[in-house]
């Protein structure tokens, strides 16, 4: 059985739940939405920020564990700093992490909380290891580190297949296509002031709200996780929509994300109006 099938098979085991869902709830609860949430989701930054910082621990225990292995000892100090700077890059690293997981349910979840406990069990190693090397024990300590180094590798494993196999994180509007000539997409009178209302553009999903006189089109199918945001609420004064899902909120005028956990923003699209029917362009 291939690594694949296995991380299929660890999707399916309901009993991880038990641990899982309450711990997902707890993390949601202690991230909440609001300013921490955006940070840790990557709002601004374009992407998911937990991909960006795996770099740093990942590349200073593999730094660590490649030293340990060329210099036999020969190199402890420079070993022990890049243990202590993957431990300490490990932290907001795990946060940014956690804040991502908080919105996944069933096999992903499962997933993530294996992926979870398979980082804490490499960092308990890779601090064991550090300790021990300060206290003078070197064989042990790089034991302990090769030991770490095996559980991190197992455990990227898992973070890598709920991004790239189950696409946890990614833009999820990525595949939408987006008309870059004038398309109609429904009769005015369709439109009511202040409801916001589905509509398509070659295959692709819009989200189309008229307030005070103006049009305004976004992407339907939310960045975050696929969400329906017609489904969602608008706020008329801020122009903004909330996504029914995980509570994304994306600007009417650009698409821009105003509050995460989605980081990548919609599609946006000029509106205009032609004898009776609304037609929509992509802007970009
Ligand atoms: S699908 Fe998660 S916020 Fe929209």
């Amino acid at each position: 059985m291939g690594l694949h099938d296995m991380t299929d098979r660890l999707e399916k085991i309901g009993a991880l739940d038990r641990v899982a869902a309450p711990l997902a709830a707890a993390a949601k609860k202690a991230i909440g939405p609001g300013r921490r949430k955006d940070l840790l989701s990557g709002v601004g930054l374009g992407h998911p920020l937990h991909p960006v910082l795996t770099d740093v621990p990942i590349g200073a225990f593999t730094g660590a564990t490649l030293l340990d292995l060329a210099g036999r000892g020969a190199w402890e100090p420079a070993v022990q700093t890049l243990l202590g700077a993957g431990l300490l890059a490990a932290l907001p690293t795990a946060a940014a992490g956690l804040a991502d997981w908080s919105d996944t349910y069933g096999g992903e979840q499962r997933v993530g909380v294996v992926h979870a406990a398979g980082n804490v069990a490499a960092l308990a190693l890779f601090g064991a290891s550090l300790a021990a090397r300060r206290a003078g024990a070197q064989g042990l300590g790089r034991t302990l580190g090769f030991a770490g180094m095996g559980v991190l590798g197992g455990s990227a494993y898992l973070g890598g297949y709920l991004t790239f196999a189950r696409g946890v994180g990614v833009n999820n509007a990525f595949n939408e296509a987006k008309p870059t000539e004038w398309t109609p997409v429904l009769d005015e009178a369709q439109l009511t002031e202040g409801k916001p209302v589905r509509a398509e553009a070659g295959g692709t999903a819009i989200l189309l709200f008229r307030t005070g006189g103006r049009i305004f089109a976004i992407g339907n199918r939310c960045t975050h996780a696929g969400g329906p945001l017609d489904e969602g609420e608008v706020d008329p004064d801020a122009l903004c929509v909330t996504c029914p899902w995980h509570g994304s909120v994306f600007r009417l005028e650009d698409g821009e994300v105003v509050h995460g956990p989605a980081s990548v923003p919609e599609a946006a699209y000029d509106v205009r109006s032609e004898s009776g029917r609304i037609e929509v362009r992509a802007r970009h």
